[in-house]
Protein backbone atom coordinates (compact mmCIF):
# COMPACT_ATOMS: atom_id res chain seq x y z
CA UNK A 1 0.00 0.00 0.00
CA UNK A 2 1.18 3.75 -0.65
CA UNK A 3 2.32 5.87 1.82
CA UNK A 4 1.62 9.42 1.40
CA UNK A 5 2.90 10.85 4.04
CA UNK A 6 4.93 9.85 7.00
CA UNK A 7 6.71 11.73 9.73
CA UNK A 8 10.03 9.94 10.93
CA UNK A 9 10.94 11.24 14.19
CA UNK A 10 10.00 14.68 13.35
CA UNK A 11 10.71 17.51 16.19
CA UNK A 12 9.69 20.92 16.94
CA UNK A 13 9.64 23.23 19.50
CA UNK A 14 9.61 27.10 20.34
CA UNK A 15 12.09 29.63 21.23
CA UNK A 16 12.01 32.37 23.50
CA UNK A 17 13.33 35.90 23.58
CA UNK A 18 16.59 34.56 25.26
CA UNK A 19 16.73 32.19 22.34
CA UNK A 20 16.26 29.03 24.58
CA UNK A 21 14.78 26.65 22.77
CA UNK A 22 11.24 24.82 24.42
CA UNK A 23 10.96 21.34 22.55
CA UNK A 24 7.25 20.69 22.03
CA UNK A 25 6.92 17.92 19.61
CA UNK A 26 9.30 15.02 20.58
CA UNK A 27 10.51 12.33 17.59
CA UNK A 28 6.97 11.45 16.40
CA UNK A 29 6.40 9.03 13.92
CA UNK A 30 3.44 7.90 11.96
CA UNK A 31 2.14 7.69 8.69
CA UNK A 32 -0.83 8.38 6.49
CA UNK A 33 -1.69 5.56 3.81
CA UNK A 34 -3.58 5.71 0.29
CA UNK A 35 -7.50 5.30 0.98
CA UNK A 36 -7.04 5.35 4.49
CA UNK A 37 -8.18 8.19 7.21
CA UNK A 38 -5.66 8.09 10.21
CA UNK A 39 -7.13 9.95 13.47
CA UNK A 40 -4.94 12.06 15.58
CA UNK A 41 -6.66 12.43 19.10
CA UNK A 42 -5.66 14.19 22.17
CA UNK A 43 -7.00 17.00 23.76
CA UNK A 44 -6.32 20.58 23.77
CA UNK A 45 -2.61 21.76 23.70
CA UNK A 46 -1.25 18.21 22.81
CA UNK A 47 0.64 19.69 20.08
CA UNK A 48 -2.30 18.37 16.94
CA UNK A 49 -2.43 21.70 15.84
CA UNK A 50 1.71 21.86 15.34
CA UNK A 51 1.66 18.49 13.65
CA UNK A 52 -0.56 19.61 10.81
CA UNK A 53 1.20 23.26 10.40
CA UNK A 54 4.11 21.57 10.26
CA UNK A 55 3.20 19.44 7.07
CA UNK A 56 1.99 22.74 5.69
CA UNK A 57 5.26 24.84 6.93
CA UNK A 58 3.26 26.86 8.22
CA UNK A 59 4.36 26.95 11.93
CA UNK A 60 3.62 30.72 13.66
CA UNK A 61 6.94 32.21 14.61
CA UNK A 62 9.22 31.80 16.82
CA UNK A 63 8.73 27.98 16.37
CA UNK A 64 11.27 25.57 14.96
CA UNK A 65 12.41 22.45 13.64
CA UNK A 66 14.77 20.32 15.65
CA UNK A 67 15.21 17.38 13.26
CA UNK A 68 13.46 14.49 11.43
CA UNK A 69 11.83 14.35 8.52
CA UNK A 70 8.41 14.62 7.15
CA UNK A 71 8.27 12.70 3.47
CA UNK A 72 5.33 13.33 0.92
CA UNK A 73 5.46 10.83 -1.33
CA UNK A 74 8.84 10.22 -0.48
CA UNK A 75 10.16 13.93 -0.83
CA UNK A 76 11.05 15.62 2.47
CA UNK A 77 8.23 18.80 2.94
CA UNK A 78 11.20 20.38 5.23
CA UNK A 79 13.68 20.48 2.50
CA UNK A 80 11.36 21.84 -0.06
CA UNK A 81 11.76 25.22 -1.68
CA UNK A 82 9.14 28.36 -1.05
CA UNK A 83 8.22 27.64 -4.55
CA UNK A 84 7.92 23.81 -4.23
CA UNK A 85 5.73 24.39 -1.32
CA UNK A 86 3.09 26.79 -3.10
CA UNK A 87 2.92 24.42 -5.39
CA UNK A 88 1.64 21.73 -2.92
CA UNK A 89 -0.67 23.68 -1.11
CA UNK A 90 -4.11 23.67 -1.67
CA UNK A 91 -3.40 21.03 -4.34
CA UNK A 92 -1.97 17.76 -3.56
CA UNK A 93 -1.90 19.28 0.25
CA UNK A 94 -4.57 20.43 1.60
CA UNK A 95 -6.26 21.49 4.66
CA UNK A 96 -9.36 22.55 6.57
CA UNK A 97 -8.30 24.74 9.27
CA UNK A 98 -9.68 24.69 12.47
CA UNK A 99 -10.71 28.52 12.24
CA UNK A 100 -10.57 29.69 9.01
CA UNK A 101 -8.12 31.83 8.36
CA UNK A 102 -9.32 32.19 4.37
CA UNK A 103 -12.12 33.79 4.61
CA UNK A 104 -14.71 34.18 1.75
CA UNK A 105 -15.17 37.03 -0.31
CA UNK A 106 -18.14 38.73 -0.26
CA UNK A 107 -18.06 40.51 -4.00
CA UNK A 108 -17.22 37.15 -5.66
CA UNK A 109 -19.83 34.38 -6.04
CA UNK A 110 -18.83 30.80 -4.65
CA UNK A 111 -18.22 29.48 -7.90
CA UNK A 112 -15.60 32.07 -8.99
CA UNK A 113 -13.72 31.71 -5.84
CA UNK A 114 -14.08 27.84 -5.93
CA UNK A 115 -12.98 28.20 -9.65
CA UNK A 116 -9.41 30.18 -8.46
CA UNK A 117 -8.12 27.65 -6.56
CA UNK A 118 -8.82 25.17 -9.08
CA UNK A 119 -7.26 27.59 -12.08
CA UNK A 120 -4.63 28.94 -9.76
CA UNK A 121 -3.11 25.16 -10.12
CA UNK A 122 -4.92 24.73 -13.45
CA UNK A 123 -4.61 27.31 -15.98
CA UNK A 124 -5.14 25.33 -18.68
CA UNK A 125 -8.66 24.14 -17.98
CA UNK A 126 -11.91 25.98 -19.98
CA UNK A 127 -13.98 27.66 -18.53
CA UNK A 128 -16.98 24.82 -18.67
CA UNK A 129 -14.41 22.23 -17.37
CA UNK A 130 -14.10 25.06 -14.34
CA UNK A 131 -17.84 25.24 -13.75
CA UNK A 132 -18.78 21.35 -13.90
CA UNK A 133 -15.29 20.83 -11.57
CA UNK A 134 -17.01 23.22 -9.09
CA UNK A 135 -20.05 21.70 -9.68
CA UNK A 136 -19.14 18.58 -8.69
CA UNK A 137 -17.51 19.69 -5.90
CA UNK A 138 -20.48 21.74 -4.22
CA UNK A 139 -22.29 18.06 -4.57
CA UNK A 140 -19.18 16.23 -2.85
CA UNK A 141 -19.89 18.18 0.19
CA UNK A 142 -23.17 18.23 0.06
CA UNK A 143 -24.61 21.50 -1.05
CA UNK A 144 -28.41 20.66 -2.44
CA UNK A 145 -29.20 22.72 -5.80
CA UNK A 146 -25.45 23.34 -6.80
CA UNK A 147 -26.70 24.71 -10.41
CA UNK A 148 -28.46 27.54 -8.31
CA UNK A 149 -26.01 27.46 -5.56
CA UNK A 150 -22.61 28.35 -7.59
CA UNK A 151 -23.92 31.76 -8.86
CA UNK A 152 -24.39 32.91 -5.45
CA UNK A 153 -23.02 35.05 -2.77
CA UNK A 154 -21.69 34.22 0.07
CA UNK A 155 -24.32 36.35 2.33
CA UNK A 156 -26.78 34.09 0.69
CA UNK A 157 -25.86 31.08 2.36
CA UNK A 158 -25.89 30.26 6.21
CA UNK A 159 -22.61 29.50 8.73
CA UNK A 160 -22.76 25.66 8.70
CA UNK A 161 -23.33 25.66 4.47
CA UNK A 162 -20.29 28.46 4.57
CA UNK A 163 -18.20 26.03 5.74
CA UNK A 164 -19.05 23.54 3.43
CA UNK A 165 -18.08 26.05 0.56
CA UNK A 166 -14.78 25.83 2.51
CA UNK A 167 -14.56 22.41 2.23
CA UNK A 168 -15.41 22.33 -1.10
CA UNK A 169 -12.13 24.91 -1.54
CA UNK A 170 -9.80 22.63 0.66
CA UNK A 171 -11.10 19.50 -2.00
CA UNK A 172 -11.74 20.85 -5.31
CA UNK A 173 -7.95 19.94 -6.90
CA UNK A 174 -8.54 16.27 -5.34
CA UNK A 175 -5.67 16.28 -2.66
CA UNK A 176 -3.20 13.74 -2.46
CA UNK A 177 -3.71 14.14 1.54
CA UNK A 178 -6.34 16.58 2.78
CA UNK A 179 -5.70 17.08 6.80
CA UNK A 180 -8.71 18.83 8.66
CA UNK A 181 -8.12 20.22 11.99
CA UNK A 182 -10.88 19.73 14.37
CA UNK A 183 -13.62 19.81 11.65
CA UNK A 184 -16.52 19.31 14.05
CA UNK A 185 -15.76 23.00 15.82
CA UNK A 186 -15.40 24.27 12.26
CA UNK A 187 -18.62 22.68 10.63
CA UNK A 188 -20.79 24.15 13.30
CA UNK A 189 -22.79 21.33 13.19
CA UNK A 190 -24.91 20.00 16.20
CA UNK A 191 -25.75 16.65 14.52
CA UNK A 192 -23.10 13.70 14.42
CA UNK A 193 -25.09 11.78 11.34
CA UNK A 194 -23.92 15.03 9.65
CA UNK A 195 -20.53 15.77 10.54
CA UNK A 196 -20.26 12.18 9.16
CA UNK A 197 -21.86 12.53 6.29
CA UNK A 198 -19.48 15.52 5.72
CA UNK A 199 -16.24 13.24 6.93
CA UNK A 200 -17.42 10.53 4.58
CA UNK A 201 -17.74 12.70 1.59
CA UNK A 202 -13.84 13.67 2.10
CA UNK A 203 -12.58 10.76 2.70
CA UNK A 204 -14.11 9.80 -1.06
CA UNK A 205 -12.61 13.51 -2.25
CA UNK A 206 -8.82 12.93 -0.85
CA UNK A 207 -6.27 10.33 -1.72
CA UNK A 208 -5.87 10.11 2.42
CA UNK A 209 -7.32 12.00 4.96
CA UNK A 210 -5.89 13.00 8.37
CA UNK A 211 -8.51 14.29 10.99
CA UNK A 212 -7.62 15.58 14.06
CA UNK A 213 -10.68 15.53 16.66
CA UNK A 214 -11.54 15.18 19.90
CA UNK A 215 -14.33 13.58 19.11
CA UNK A 216 -13.43 9.83 19.45
CA UNK A 217 -17.14 9.16 17.95
CA UNK A 218 -15.71 10.96 14.32
CA UNK A 219 -12.73 8.80 14.87
CA UNK A 220 -14.65 4.97 15.29
CA UNK A 221 -16.87 5.99 12.48
CA UNK A 222 -14.17 6.96 9.48
CA UNK A 223 -10.80 6.06 10.88
CA UNK A 224 -8.72 2.85 10.20
CA UNK A 225 -5.88 4.52 11.97
CA UNK A 226 -4.98 6.52 15.21
CA UNK A 227 -2.32 8.39 17.09
CA UNK A 228 -2.48 9.55 20.28
CA UNK A 229 -1.03 12.39 21.21
CA UNK A 230 0.33 13.58 24.92
CA UNK A 231 2.21 17.20 25.69
CA UNK A 232 3.91 16.78 22.30
CA UNK A 233 4.50 12.96 22.21
CA UNK A 234 2.89 10.46 19.92
CA UNK A 235 2.22 8.19 22.98
CA UNK A 236 0.18 5.25 21.30
CA UNK A 237 -0.63 4.53 17.62
CA UNK A 238 -2.05 1.24 15.66
CA UNK A 239 -5.46 0.63 14.12
CA UNK A 240 -8.35 1.64 15.20
CA UNK A 241 -9.31 -1.90 16.63
CA UNK A 242 -6.28 -2.20 18.44
CA UNK A 243 -6.55 1.52 19.87
CA UNK A 244 -10.34 1.10 21.14
CA UNK A 245 -9.92 -2.70 21.81
CA UNK A 246 -6.78 -2.13 23.92
CA UNK A 247 -5.54 0.99 24.52
CA UNK A 248 -2.36 0.42 26.64
CA UNK A 249 -1.21 3.93 27.60
CA UNK A 250 -3.18 4.51 30.66
CA UNK A 251 -3.74 8.41 28.64
CA UNK A 252 -5.30 6.46 26.17
CA UNK A 253 -7.25 4.51 28.91
CA UNK A 254 -7.88 7.22 29.92
CA UNK A 255 -9.32 9.19 27.00
CA UNK A 256 -11.21 6.27 25.92
CA UNK A 257 -12.72 6.24 29.40
CA UNK A 258 -14.36 9.99 28.99
CA UNK A 259 -16.33 9.28 25.68
CA UNK A 260 -20.30 9.17 26.26
CA UNK A 261 -22.08 5.83 25.74
CA UNK A 262 -25.95 5.66 25.52
CA UNK A 263 -25.65 3.82 28.71
CA UNK A 264 -23.16 6.00 30.88
CA UNK A 265 -25.76 8.89 29.90
CA UNK A 266 -26.58 9.12 33.45
CA UNK A 267 -23.74 9.18 35.28
CA UNK A 268 -21.03 11.73 35.23
CA UNK A 269 -18.24 10.68 32.81
CA UNK A 270 -14.50 9.87 33.63
CA UNK A 271 -12.39 13.00 32.98
CA UNK A 272 -8.72 12.80 33.35
CA UNK A 273 -7.22 14.94 36.78
CA UNK A 274 -4.71 17.38 36.04
CA UNK A 275 -4.12 19.67 32.83
CA UNK A 276 -1.49 19.06 30.29
CA UNK A 277 1.24 21.21 30.54
CA UNK A 278 2.82 24.42 28.93
CA UNK A 279 6.10 23.33 27.09
CA UNK A 280 7.71 25.27 30.38
CA UNK A 281 6.94 22.81 32.75
CA UNK A 282 7.56 19.22 30.99
CA UNK A 283 9.19 16.64 33.17
CA UNK A 284 12.45 14.77 31.00
CA UNK A 285 10.28 11.45 31.09
CA UNK A 286 7.36 10.59 29.73
CA UNK A 287 5.24 13.66 30.13
CA UNK A 288 2.25 12.25 31.34
CA UNK A 289 4.07 11.21 34.07
CA UNK A 290 2.23 13.51 36.64
CA UNK A 291 -1.24 12.53 35.94
CA UNK A 292 -0.47 9.23 35.78
CA UNK A 293 -1.99 6.53 38.41
CA UNK A 294 0.59 4.04 37.66
CA UNK A 295 3.36 6.56 37.41
CA UNK A 296 7.14 5.07 39.38
CA UNK A 297 10.42 6.58 39.28
CA UNK A 298 11.54 5.90 35.73
CA UNK A 299 8.62 7.55 34.31
CA UNK A 300 10.23 11.31 35.32
CA UNK A 301 13.20 10.55 34.59
CA UNK A 302 13.23 8.82 30.89
CA UNK A 303 11.52 8.98 27.96
CA UNK A 304 10.11 5.24 27.25
CA UNK A 305 10.63 3.38 24.28
CA UNK A 306 8.18 2.88 21.61
CA UNK A 307 7.75 -0.34 21.65
CA UNK A 308 5.21 -3.09 19.84
CA UNK A 309 2.57 -4.03 21.52
CA UNK A 310 1.00 -6.41 18.72
CA UNK A 311 1.16 -6.38 15.06
CA UNK A 312 -0.33 -3.13 14.51
CA UNK A 313 0.30 -1.50 17.80
CA UNK A 314 2.85 0.89 19.13
CA UNK A 315 3.23 2.66 22.45
CA UNK A 316 5.50 4.28 24.45
CA UNK A 317 4.81 3.17 28.24
CA UNK A 318 7.29 2.00 30.71
CA UNK A 319 4.46 -0.28 32.02
CA UNK A 320 4.12 -1.66 29.11
CA UNK A 321 6.95 -3.93 30.26
CA UNK A 322 5.42 -5.11 33.06
CA UNK A 323 2.42 -6.63 30.62
N1 LIG B 1 4.75 30.72 20.81
C1 LIG B 1 4.74 29.66 21.61
N2 LIG B 1 5.68 29.53 22.58
C2 LIG B 1 5.70 28.45 23.38
N3 LIG B 1 4.82 27.44 23.30
C3 LIG B 1 3.86 27.53 22.39
C4 LIG B 1 3.76 28.63 21.49
N4 LIG B 1 2.71 28.42 20.69
C5 LIG B 1 2.18 27.24 21.07
N5 LIG B 1 2.86 26.70 22.08
C6 LIG B 1 2.63 25.42 22.77
O1 LIG B 1 2.03 24.54 21.84
C7 LIG B 1 0.97 23.84 22.47
C8 LIG B 1 -0.28 23.90 21.60
O2 LIG B 1 -0.07 23.11 20.52
P1 LIG B 1 -1.25 22.88 19.49
O3 LIG B 1 -0.64 22.15 18.35
O4 LIG B 1 -1.98 24.12 19.20
O5 LIG B 1 -2.19 21.90 20.33
P2 LIG B 1 -3.59 21.26 19.96
O6 LIG B 1 -3.89 21.56 18.53
O7 LIG B 1 -3.42 19.81 20.24
O8 LIG B 1 -4.57 21.88 20.89
C9 LIG B 1 0.67 24.50 23.79
O9 LIG B 1 0.82 23.55 24.78
C10 LIG B 1 1.69 25.57 23.93
O10 LIG B 1 2.41 25.28 25.10
MG1 LIG C 1 -5.49 22.57 17.63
Amino acid sequence: MATIVEFKNYSMGFRDDDGTVYNLLDRISFRVEEGKALGVVGESGCGKSMTSLSMMRLLPDGAVVQGGEILMEGKNILDMSGQEMQALRGNKLSMIFQEPMTALNPVLTIGQQIGEILTLHHPELKKQEVRSRVLEALEEVGIAHPETRIDQYPHEFSGGMRQRVMIAMAVINHPALLIADEPTTALDVTIQAQILDVMRRLKKASGGLMVITHNLGVVAEICEEVVVMYAGQAIERGTLKAIFDNPIHPYTQGLMASVPTIRSEKKPLYTIPGTVPTVYDFVPGCRFADRCQHCGERCMKEVPPMRQAGEDHLVQCWRSDDR
